[in-house]
């Protein structure tokens, strides 16, 4: 599977949100992270529907939704509809994941399930020929400028081995601390869509070295 970037707009400029997404289109970006936040789930807040609404004019490129929020299946409709094309949900907390999943796809959307740090991979075999994709936190979610956290790493492993034993073919994903280092650590383990925020949008090279950064790290 080829490898994808997608910048998390969560360590973006937000008052130069539009111009920050079409620099990292330009720079080549597979795909656009957005991370949502309710305070519940996570201990902080961050943005909703209308931020997805105001930049879908500004690229095609597909906005993979991290709902990182209580009570997901209440606001699919609304981000379907605001333009969003892949949802990744957290299995932690959604005592009806099977249900959440099955309302993304009648949306007609894709569909990914994320882990965080401490949740195991094993839990995840049932639902796995249901999903596009599997996202694997590398850092406890909430907070964009975290540490990758190594013990993340065998979970990655994991779950390209129960993909393989089942024959499927969901992306695996990683989310938190991914810089010129750790990308090449989670590319080795299976991973190979890879979201950044801080290492893009806040580097001092600029969002077009550094995603270029990433992407040489990879093929070294
Ligand atoms: C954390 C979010 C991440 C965050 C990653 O809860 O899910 O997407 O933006 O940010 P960095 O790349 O700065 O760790
Ligand atoms: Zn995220």
């Amino acid at each position: 599977m080829s490898n994808k970037l997608a910048p998390s707009i969560l360590a973006a400029d937000f008052a130069n949100l539009g111009n920050q997404v079409k620099a990292v289109v330009e720079a080549g970006a597979d795909r656009i992270h957005i991370d949502v936040m309710d305070g519940h789930f996570v201990p902080n807040l961050s943005m909703g529907e209308p931020i997805v609404r105001s930049l879908r004019p500004v690229t095609k490129l597909p906005f993979e939704v991290h709902l990182m929020i209580t009570n997901p299946d209440l606001f699919l409709e609304e981000f379907a509809a605001a333009g969003a094309d892949t949802f990744i949900i957290h299995y932690e907390g959604n005592n009806n994941l099977h249900r959440t999943v099955q309302k993304a796809k009648l949306l007609g959307k894709k569909i990914g399930v994320a882990i965080n740090p401490a949740t195991p991979a094993s839990l995840l075999e049932t639902i796995l020929p249901e999903l596009d994709l599997v996202l694997i936190m590398t850092v406890n979610p909430g907070f964009g400028s975290q540490h990758f956290l190594p013990l993340t790493l065998p979970k990655i492993t994991q779950v390209q081995a129960m993909l393989h034993h089942q024959s499927l073919h969901a992306e695996i994903e990683v989310d938190g601390g991914i810089d010129a280092t750790t990308i090449l650590m989670a590319h080795q383990a299976g991973a190979t869509v890879f979201v950044a925020g801080t290492s893009i949008f806040k580097s001092p090279l600029g969002i077009t070295r550094a995603m270029e950064q990433l992407s040489t790290s990879l093929t070294s």
